[in-house]
């Protein structure tokens, strides 16, 4: 095994490993027809249900039903946009995100952009948080601003940990985070109950939220205790926290189990926003689908117009009945609308909806908007500018009258570990999981007795091949072991699949790699243990020791 990376500065190898789908990258093999599941092996109960539960067990059936019933989109499609891949992403271990685009735009412009990500300390940190630690540390070295916090009230009231323990752990946690590679002294560490700012923002978010939205996409009933909900509104206020100095695109590394979350935290950053930025092609308001229409319309003009510079809606609505495009319920109330406007010019417009501003920003924006301009109670349109100046132009209105101006929040997701026991990895089963802490002598042999993938002979291994894919001493190479080297991550897997690789051999090479890496990250943790006192985060907390629950 390397750790130099040289040979990703020739990308082409990657790219036609990626292109054929080779078939030692595990989302290619996976998402392929049986559901042959990285979490655990065999289906879990309710499969057909993917569930996205924070609190809950995180057991993700089906991948493939995150991108169909949530709308993640798969991490496959940006890759080519992003600079420098990180390995996680080049083997489909981060397989999706949303909205992952503009943090990779701001990456090859050299723009600002930040990644933030947070820590429940409820335990010992392990191989599946380094993924995360990872991930910020990437972003940073990219050039983001990096941010990670210790979630003490979310550990505190939705797991009932004393402050005590939150303490021991929160040390951990940190102490691994800057072993792997964080800079303290560009990044920010904090812990949200410490955290003034995230706080008061926390209270602002709050206020465009109620219980049912919480109750609706976290399952909370008339028990749920408050802590709890205010834990929920400060983890808004934290993935928003990056963008308070300036908006800018952000990224949340996260698993997919707070997916919900990053749903809200990207709804309220749009609630925040003092105006909305749309088209519209006549003085009526009109949905998406609706607008669709519209534009068919405008672009047939020539077809029916008296005047082609001056099609009227009348003449849009009768075009639209004689030519019939899908969908009839938008055509038909779309139809509507234009016949009651009649002789008005059907015309394309930008248009901005009052959302959340101040009278003074509303009337800020109107003396703002050069050129063309027609206002209304609620919305202005304009008829010089294009989308993206719009957009540019109602952000800074709103950051000069005092708006926060808020881009939704990005976020990336990565496959949860598989347990060594197999089953899921769980921070209470020591055995399924290496916490970054273990005795390296334990980490060696938590590998050696590890489930795999391989034949119950020797003779049948050689004949028909382990199978790596389901195999969680492989995902140790992918995951870890083999660090930035494809070539090592590769040859692994093809010599397990092809039958060269037996599984003796193959754990114990791991296995040494399992030691050699705890004994090099708890050396660094060592070295940064004498430094920790410097940093700007309070790890003693001075609380009374109630009981949280
Ligand atoms: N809820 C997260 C967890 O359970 C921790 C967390 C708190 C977090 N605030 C965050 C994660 C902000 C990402 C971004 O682990
Ligand atoms: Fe897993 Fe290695 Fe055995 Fe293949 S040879 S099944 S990768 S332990």
């Amino acid at each position: 095994m390397t750790t130099d990376d040289s040979h990703h500065d020739d990308a082409s190898p990657d790219e036609d490993r990626r292109q054929s789908g080779g078939a030692w990258r595990e989302p290619d093999t996976r998402s392929g027809g049986d559901p042959v599941l990285p979490d655990g092996g065999t289906e879990a109960e309710g499969a057909d249900e993917a569930t996205l539960d924070p609190w809950g067990s995180s057991t993700i059936a089906d991948y493939r039903k995150l991108f169909e019933q949530f709308g993640i989109e798969e991490f496959d499609e940006v890759l080519p946009e992003v600079p420098n891949p990180h390995y996680l992403m080049r083997r489909g271990v981060i397989f999706g995100h949303r909205d992952y685009r503009p943090v990779a735009e701001a990456m090859r412009n050299d723009d600002p952009f930040a990644a933030l990500s947070g820590f429940m300390p409820t335990g010992d940190p392990h191989i599946g948080h380094k993924l995360v630690f990872d991930e910020i540390i990437w972003h940073q070295q990219q050039g983001g601003d990096a941010y990670a916090l210790i979630a003490d009230l979310e550990a505190h009231s939705a797991r009932g940990l004393s402050w005590d323990e939150i303490d021991e752990h929160a040390t951990n946690y940190l102490l691994s985070l800057l072993a792997l590679g964080f800079d303290p002294d560009e990044g920010t560490l904090y812990r949200q109950s410490d955290n003034r700012e995230v706080q008061d923002l926390a209270f602002e978010l709050g206020a465009e939220a109620n219980f049912s939205e919480l109750q609706a996409i976290y399952d909370f009933d008339g028990e749920t205790d408050i802590s709890h909900m205010q834990s929920v509104v400060t983890q808004m206020a934290d993935i928003l926290y990056p963008q308070l100095d300036e908006p800018k695109p952000t990224v949340i590394p996260v698993g997919p189990d707070q997916d919900p979350h990053m749903r809200l935290a990207r709804d309220l950053a749009a609630r925040m926003r003092y105006f909305g930025v749309t088209e519209a092609f006549a003085s009526f308001e009109a949905d998406g689908v609706e607008r669709t229409l519209l534009r068919q319309a405008y672009d047939a003009r020539e077809d029916y117009a008296e005047d082609a510079d001056r099609p009227r809606c009348g003449e849009a609505a009768d075009w639209l009945r004689e030519h019939q495009p899908a969908p009839a319920d938008a055509r038909e109330s779309v139809v509507a609308k234009l016949d009651e406007a009649g002789k008005e010019p059907l015309r394309p417009r930008i248009r901005f909806l009052d959302r959340n501003a101040t009278d003074e920003a509303f009337e800020a924006l109107i003396e703002a908007i050069d050129g063309e301009k027609r206002v209304y109670d609620e919305h202005i349109d304009t008829f010089d500018l294009d989308h993206a100046e719009a957009e540019e132009l109602a952000r800074q209105v709103e950051l000069d009258n005092g708006g926060y101006g808020f881009q939704p929040p990005s976020s990336i997701y990565h496959r949860f570990m598989t347990g060594l026991t197999g089953g899921k990895m769980s921070s209470s089963i020591p055995a399924s999981h290496i916490s970054l802490l273990d005795d390296p002598e334990d980490g060696y042999d938590k590998v050696k007795s590890a489930t795999t993938g391989g034949r119950s002979t020797a003779e049948e291994q050689r004949e028909k091949g382990g199978k790596a894919d389901e195999c969680p001493v492989y995902e140790l190479y992918a995951y870890l072991l083999s660090g930035d080297d494809d070539e090592f991550a590769k040859e692994v897997y093809d010599e397990c699949v092809g039958g060269e690789r037996l599984c003796g051999g193959c754990k114990e090479q791991a296995a040494e790699l399992m030691e050699q890496f705890l004994e090099e990250h708890q050396e660094k943790r060592a070295e940064w243990e004498d430094k920790l006192a410097e940093l700007d985060i309070d790890l003693d907390s001075d609380r009374a020791p109630t009981s949280a629950d």
